[in-house]
């Protein structure tokens, strides 16, 4: 496993989402995930699966005894707090309370990486909240989610700092490259959500002559050769399968390399497909 360094936390270069996952489908894939090797965990308040993946993790790292440390990252989603009758309250600019609930759901008094779901009104005053609580020690890494180019803008003339992280949809028929390119040179790092348009672009990478004969040359899968495109771009790549073999396959990424003239191959699939978020 590769990492990326940010306020001295070590990320892995490959995560799982566990969009959608729960119960005993989720249990056992996280505890195989973590036979493998995986130590990066993606969730959101969201998902409603903060609290499983707490007690999944604590358990396994329990067993397990003196394990590597597991990267959890959760979302801010600015409609989350529930105000007295159990009303939904649209607390957008206050991610304190959602926080205290993530880190009790996840059994952590700090979280690894916290970042604001997807951009909403007021995103910056809830960015500056998250930094004082990152002050306070309860968070490790501030990010963002979803966020363009002018929104990070904004977030830096509001607090005075960009975000440490984008979680952006990135994948060969969407390379976002504008984005990319102005997070590396502001400093921001990058995680690579839907690395497989939740699916939808395999079957057709699968038939694309260029890919599957760098997937060919290097005795790899097309998933395979994806995830390695994504983690040459210094990008970390967060897919998500229920499968154990496609768990085994995604991690099996750090055994081979792209040269630059495939890696140009595969950045001249962009198509500026946006699959957006998750369906159920
Ligand atoms: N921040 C956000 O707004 C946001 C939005 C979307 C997603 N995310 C995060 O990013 C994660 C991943 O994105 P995603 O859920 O869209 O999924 P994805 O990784 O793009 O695609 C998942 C699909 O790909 C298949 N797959 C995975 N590995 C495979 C392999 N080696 N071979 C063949 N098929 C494979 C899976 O099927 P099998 O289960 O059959 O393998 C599943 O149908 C989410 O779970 C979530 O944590 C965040």
């Amino acid at each position: 496993m590769d990492y990326i360094n940010i306020e001295n936390l070590d990320i892995p270069m490959v995560g799982l989402g566990t969009f959608s996952m729960h119960g005993e489908e989720l249990k056992a894939v996280i505890t195989s995930a973590m036979g493998m090797g995986y130590c990066f965990f993606d969730t959101a308040y969201r998902y409603g699966n903060e609290s499983e993946i707490g007690d999944i993790v604590k358990a396994q790292q329990d067993e397990i005894g003196n394990a590597a440390p597991v990267v959890l990252s959760t979302k801010y989603s600015g409609l989350q707090y529930r105000g007295r009758k159990n009303r939904l309250f649209l607390d957008k600019k206050s991610p304190k309370r959602a926080l205290s609930t993530s880190l009790h759901c996840l059994c952590r008094d700090n979280i690894d990486l916290y970042l604001l779901h997807s951009p909403f009104r007021g995103f910056q005053k809830a960015y500056e909240k998250m930094l004082k609580e990152k002050e306070k020690g309860r968070i490790t890494v501030t990010g963002v989610s979803g966020y363009s180019v002018d929104q990070l803008k904004m977030i830096k003339d509001y607090c005075g700092v960009y975000p440490m992280i984008d979680m952006i949809e990135l994948h060969p028929y969407h390379s976002s490259r504008a984005l990319v390119d102005f997070c590396k040179e502001n400093g921001i790092k990058l995680i690579a959500r839907s690395p497989f348009a939740h699916g939808e672009i395999l079957p057709l990478l699968s038939t694309d002559k260029d890919i599957t004969s760098i997937a060919n040359e290097h005795n790899k899968s097309v998933p395979q050769v994806v995830l390695r495109w994504i983690i040459q771009q210094g990008v970390v790549a967060l897919p998500r399968t229920k499968n154990p073999s496609h768990l085994q396959e995604n991690i099996n990424v750090f055994d081979f390399e792209l040269t630059s003239s495939e890696m140009h191959v595969i950045d001249m699939k962009n198509k500026d497909l946006s699959f957006g978020t998750v369906k159920r």
